[in-house]
């Protein structure tokens, strides 16, 4: 069956596992230790952001610079998530609904996918527990906005394409790989592995057509699964574009140190051995520098000049001719690469995707990431599918749905006088997250007001609770019937609602 050793291997406090129950105790750590990057600094960037850009519950990113800068220059851009229908969907995933739907309005292409091999594999739904919670996504997707003419929607097993792609990527894709990244091991189900290319066929059939900016927006639970598809992304390509001096190959760290030599001595006409010199006398050593040296040395009095290398990764021969009759201005050819003069690295990088292509390649981009903070549950701790009370499904009856919300835990204080003299936590209160992620939607001065009257001790509990019920209520509500005015649409869906099955 599944294994989630990972989550128990870990030594430090963040483990970031998608099968297993990730709570993320502290977000710096993903900063730190898995490079994701912090969205905020992003945001001046977006116009016209979506609430959750602008209240921080989307904190994190992967590059979605370029995804950014595909939608202000009107350039073809992307965005898919998959959802795993274990459950009924719950105001967790309307986050991610929201942010498919926003992407959606600003123009990209966009992709939403019921994830129901990885259900019957990582999880052991039975088919028919699939099929029905695969319609209650699709119906809540639908419902808060989503247009199934212009974007697209299908589930894994229905599609051929993916499975091809799977089928792909998973020869760039090795055990133990899998071992290390999701703690894969010996007792480890074949079908859950296919279902881990799956997801990175998913992620990258977007470009499937044409190679494009995509943005991949989940929860940090996701993240391994992100880092695996711009990895295997990165293999898949037909040539590498790297930077070199001389005819020799060299290390980041040592081109650094070349690069330094190169500079320094510009004026004159630079030999490799001269730079070794130069590197002697006015670096500081490791490693790196002196590989450096020995690599200069070796190469002599050839001269020192800066140029991009196209290494030939996984390219035909017709290909790898095809992009040495492509490069323009001085180049010299070598057997697995070729060096050109006069190219920028961005124009190389661009003529290389070019060419793939036109040879049969994918010639895909990295995919982007956002993630988005998970909610806390409304009884404390993590918000979870098989923890009624710790959520609310979108399929609750509005009633219960404000019950809940009677029910949750809060960041008040002990007493009445007690929170109108210290004021409550807001930022430890579950119920006001519901304000922020769902209940003020666009409106972040009642956001703010809520924060600031709680944080002030001008807002008790009892009523605060009451406010966000009956809003809760109204929003079950009027979702609820909004699902079953579209509920006729599910039939024409192009995605089959219940497949036929061996
Ligand atoms: N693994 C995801 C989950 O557990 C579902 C998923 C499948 C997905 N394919 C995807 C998410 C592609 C994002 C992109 O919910
Ligand atoms: Fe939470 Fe509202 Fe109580 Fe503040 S007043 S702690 S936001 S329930």
């Amino acid at each position: 069956m599944t294994t989630d050793s990972q989550a128990e291997d870990s030594e430090e406090g963040v483990a970031l596992d998608p099968w297993g129950s990730s709570t993320i105790a502290d977000y710096r750590t993903l900063f730190e230790e898995f490079g994701i990057e912090v969205f905020e600094d992003l945001l001046p960037e977006v116009s016209d952001p979506h609430y959750l850009m602008r209240r921080a519950i989307i904190f994190g990113h992967r590059d979605y610079d370029r995804v950014l800068q595909a939608m202000r220059a009107d350039e073809p851009f992307a965005a898919l998530s998959g959802f795993m229908p274990t459950g009924d969907p719950h105001i967790g995933h309307k986050l991610v609904f929201d942010e498919l739907i926003w992407h959606q309005k600003q123009g990209g292409d966009t992709y939403a996918l019921i994830a129901d091999l990885e259900a019957h594999s990582a999880r052991g739904l039975t088919w028919e527990e699939i099929d029905e919670h695969a319609q209650d996504y699709l119906l809540s997707l639908l419902a808060f906005g989503f247009d199934p003419e212009e974007g697209t929607l299908y589930r894994q097993s229905e599609h051929r394409e993916v499975q091809d792609l799977a089928f792909e990527l998973g020869i760039e894709t090795n055990f133990s790989e899998l071992e290390a990244i999701y703690g894969f091991d010996g007792e480890t189900d074949v079908s859950h592995m296919q279902s881990v290319v799956t997801q990175m066929a998913d992620i990258l059939y977007p470009q499937l057509d044409e190679p494009k900016p995509t943005v991949i927006p989940v929860g940090p639970d996701q993240d391994p699964h992100m880092r695996l598809a711009r990895d295997v992304a990165t293999r898949m390509r037909y040539f590498g574009v790297t930077t070199a001096y001389a005819s020799f190959e060299a290390e980041p760290a040592e081109l650094e140190y070349i690069g330094r030599a190169y500079e320094a001595l510009e004026e004159a006409d630079v030999r490799c051995a001269a730079a070794a010199d130069w590197l002697e006398e006015n670096a500081e050593g490791d490693t790196a520098l002196n590989g450096a040296i020995e690599k200069l040395r070796e190469a002599g009095q050839e001269p020192v000049r800066p140029r991009v290398r196209f290494l030939d990764r996984n390219a035909s021969e017709d290909a790898f001719e095809a992009l040495i009759e492509a490069v323009e201005g001085e180049k010299r050819v070598y057997d697995e690469h070729v060096d050109a003069f006069e190219m920028d690295h961005e124009a190389a990088e661009e003529l290389a995707r070019q060419v793939e292509v036109e040879n049969g390649g994918y010639g895909f981009r990295q995919p982007s990431s956002i993630y988005h903070r998970f909610m806390t549950g409304l009884t404390g701790g993590k918000m979870s599918s098989s923890i009624p009370a710790s959520h609310i499904s979108l399929l609750d009856d509005p009633a219960d749905g404000g019950d809940k919300v009677r029910a949750a835990t809060t960041g008040g204080r002990e007493t009445a006088e007690e929170q109108r003299e210290l004021g409550g936590k807001p930022d430890e209160c579950p119920v006001y997250e519901l304000y922020a992620y769902l209940l003020a939607g666009d409106d972040d001065e009642y956001a703010q007001r809520v924060y600031q009257e709680c944080a002030d001790g001008d807002r008790l509990c009892g009523g605060c609770k009451n406010e966000a019920a009956e809003a809760m209520e109204d929003f079950l509500e009027v979702h609820q019937e909004r699902r079953e005015e579209l509920r006729p649409k599910l039939e024409e869906l192009d995605v089959a609602i219940t497949p036929d099955r061996i």
